[in-house]
């Protein structure tokens, strides 16, 4: 009897759910070779619930992600390439990490403690996402890891003093997570042995509404900022922090992307739409919400919380259908969005932004929370 009652709590268990049970747990396998030889691998990482993240050690591009819907069927909700031959051309950086230097610094140039460095212009005349081989273009060294029943990988790069232009050999570390609640947590670290501009991201292009090429217009977004960062014809700030209140930059009430996207706005005609940098709430560098995504058919909800002071909100304004992604998708105008929490654009070269530069002896440390939930939950 007393037997019974102690197996009653996993009888009820497997009575009650009609889903098979899922392992926890990490694979790998070959994601191909680099030109140079070099082997790449893909890890699976699955959670208790049954999400999967797929994640590469090269540019550590998160290369499929599930999650469920409503009535808990699982989609893969990121944009990306079936194979590594894609991930290797230019691309929107699809799932990847980001760095040195997340979003752009003017004219790829900035003056440090008296010293003038020139980067990599590969956006025009500014420098983007750390340049031409940014940290989504090299090899990291991955370790799997377990907490209990929950799974991750640990990269590492050291990026040479004077890589892409930037001074000082910096290592870099960053650990993907994903929890047994449906979360995947970033957590960034990185020393220097000479003062440098820092700002890692993460690059994930998202449709809720699983594997598809329509618009993420009908996504209803909430931004917790009551300003944001406007920019010039560059796409540069130009250093000013905006109230959103009366703009289309007001998403403190959750509102449908496309409903003011195309405004008569100079800020939107400056973004070709939505690609700016919010300032979330009181620029803490507590953990707090930033973002809520809720897709209406699937009733998939994405939540970011981030310790960093920023977040760029970029609706794919350059995805125009010329990209055929994973299983054939054509990626079209603005089917895919990023949430980029970040410190701001181009702040080595504004002295009102929050300092970007880290030196010697200190550590570099951010985390970032993308939380799956539904509007069943
Ligand atoms: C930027 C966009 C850029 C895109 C690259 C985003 O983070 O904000 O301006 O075009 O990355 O695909």
């Amino acid at each position: 009897m007393r037997r019974l009652l102690l197996l009653l709590p996993f009888l009820l268990m497997s009575c009650t759910s009609s889903e098979p049970p899922v392992e926890a747990g990490i694979q790998s396998r070959s994601f191909g070779t680099l030109p140079d030889g070099r082997d790449v691998t893909i890890y699976k990482v699955t959670s208790p619930t049954g999400m999967v993240m797929e994640v590469t050690n090269y540019g550590g591009i998160i290369t499929r992600l599930t999650a469920p819907d409503r009535d808990g069927k699982f989609d893969d909700i990121v944009l990306g390439y079936d194979n590594l031959e894609g991930y290797l051309e230019e691309t929107p950086y699809f799932g990847a990490i980001i760095g040195r230097y997340g979003n752009r610094i003017a004219r790829g140039q900035f003056t440090l403690d008296g010293e003038t460095y020139t980067l990599a212009q590969n956006n025009g005349e500014n420098h983007l996402h750390g340049g031409i081989q940014g940290f989504d273009k090299v090899l990291w060294n991955a370790e799997p890891f377990s907490m209990g029943n929950e799974y991750g990988i640990v990269f590492t790069y050291e990026s040479p003093d004077g890589e892409e232009g930037y001074p000082g050999t910096l290592s870099a570390r960053v650990t993907y997570l994903l929890t047994a609640d449906n979360r995947v947590i970033f957590s960034y670290q990185a020393t220097t042995d000479k003062a440098t501009p820092v700002n890692l991201t993460q690059h994930s292009y998202f449709n809720l509404a699983g594997p598809s090429s329509d618009s993420i217009l009908d996504h209803e977004l909430m931004l917790a900022a009551d300003h944001f960062t406007p920019i010039d014809a560059g796409l540069i700030p130009t250093g000013e922090i905006r109230a959103v209140t009366g703009t289309p930059f007001d998403f403190t009430t959750a509102t449908p992307i496309g409903e003011r996207i195309n405004a008569d706005d100079e800020q939107i005609a400056f973004g070709l739409g939505y690609d700016h940098n919010w300032v979330v709430s009181d620029m803490t560098s507590s953990m707090r919400l930033a973002a809520r995504v809720h897709e209406p058919t699937s009733g998939r909800v994405m939540e970011v919380l981030t310790e960093e002071p920023g977040i760029q909100f970029y609706a794919g304004n350059f995805l125009d259908g010329t990209i055929t992604g994973k299983g054939g998708n054509v990626y079209e105008y603005r089917s895919g969005f990023c949430l980029e929490t970040q410190h701001f654009p181009d702040s080595p070269n504004q002295s009102t932004f929050p300092s970007t530069i880290l030196r010697p002896g200190e550590t570099y440390q951010t985390r970032t929370i993308y939380a799956f939930t539904t509007d069943a939950d």
